[in-house]
């Protein structure tokens, strides 16, 4: 049975030219460099100038992915933003995104689901590709926590960066089996009760203000590894392959202890995973492109390659998908 799958041609990132190192992080909060690469596996991270907004790193790794893709904004005629950090409470970054590249007029949003956001955006992204509803779609992960960071908070101050990642989504058609290039399958899930075990503590409609990360990180910890488990089992089911078939792990890059016990459960040789999160540290929706487009530029993943991302966020969100490269 022929069907049209949402291919991914082109990928692109881009992280801010400040480097924050553990070693400055412990000249304002009590904490060490060796606290930090022991208990997370993060070395340093990226933070954006103060005249970049998420939009402004969003527009230069969409571009970069447009440029890989060999296409121009004139092409694009649906954007998706992954964000949890939009430059304002609205338009959407995807609407200031489509303004600052010069796109026509189409379709463009923003998807709210944390650190799981890209998994999202790429679930919704492939409704409107498959239906034939878009034949260009940018879907980027962009964010800048560092910006809902409180710098006085030694638990999660030192956890985040920033940065963007963004994919070009076409149709194409496929066969309808596993060999198909293109999204294969997809596990979405949340569950709301957990909202107080990671949590922004302001909005528009209660603080007025923007607020501040909070988490119970040891909490986060224990679903994270049992959840994403689970979502990874019914995306790979999902997409008529097994675990075996998986040529390059590309997980949300959160902690470097959440993504070796994730791939030790599902039995993924760790030489298998695409890992940044030394670099990076959490990019929250940005990571899972971020990884991608490096294993990319060093040759690891290739057309034709299979590909598992995952991630689990605030909300608690979590999700998995699918895609042959
Ligand atoms: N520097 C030095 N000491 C610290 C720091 C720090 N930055 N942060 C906490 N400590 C101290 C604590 O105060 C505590 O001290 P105490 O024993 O005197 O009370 C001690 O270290 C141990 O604290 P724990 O919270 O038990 O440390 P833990 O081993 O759980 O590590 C961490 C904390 C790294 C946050 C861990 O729980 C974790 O990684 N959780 C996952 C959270 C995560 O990655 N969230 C990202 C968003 S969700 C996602 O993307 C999956």
């Amino acid at each position: 049975m022929s069907l049209i799958r949402s291919v991914m041609t082109g990928v692109g990132a881009y992280l801010p030219p400040v480097v924050v190192t553990n070693d400055d992080l412990a000249k304002v909060v009590d904490t060490s460099d060796a606290w930090i690469v022991e208990r997370t596996g993060i070395r340093e991270r990226r933070r954006a100038g103060p005249e970049q907004a998420t939009s402004d790193l969003a527009v230069e790794a969409a571009s970069a992915a447009l440029a890989d893709a060999g296409k121009t904004a004139a092409d694009v005629d649906l954007i998706i933003v992954a964000t949890t950090t939009p430059d304002l409470t609205f338009p959407a970054v995807a609407a200031i995104v489509q303004r600052k590249l010069g796109c026509p007029i189409g379709i463009a949003f923003d998807v709210q689901a944390v650190c799981s956001g890209f998994v999202y955006a790429m679930a919704v992204a492939d409704g409107f590709v498959s239906r034939g509803q878009a034949k260009c779609a940018l879907v980027i992960g962009a964010d800048c926590m560092t910006r809902l960071l409180d710098f006085g908070d030694r638990t999660t101050c030192v956890l985040f960066g920033d940065g963007a990642g963004a994919v070009v989504l076409v149709p194409g058609e496929g066969r309808g089996d596993a060999t198909d290039r293109g999204l294969l399958g997809f596990a979405l899930r949340c569950d709301g009760t957990k909202q107080d075990l990671l949590y922004v503590d302001g909005g528009p409609s209660t603080t007025g203000g923007v607020g501040h990360l909070r988490m119970q990180g040891q909490q986060v910890f224990r679903h994270a590894v049992v959840n994403i488990t689970e979502a990874v089992h019914a995306a790979v089911k999902a997409s008529g392959i097994e675990i075996g078939d998986v040529d390059w792990f590309v997980p949300h890059q959160a902690n470097s202890r959440i993504l070796a016990g994730v791939a030790h459960r599902l039995g993924i040789d760790e030489a298998r995973v695409i890992t940044t999160v030394s670099r990076h540290a959490n990019t929250s929706a940005a990571s899972i492109p971020l990884a991608l487009a490096e294993g990319i530029a060093d040759g690891r993943v290739k057309r034709g390659d299979m590909v598992l991302m995952e991630a689990m966020g605030g909300g608690l969100t979590w999700g998995a998908c699918a895609i042959r490269f």
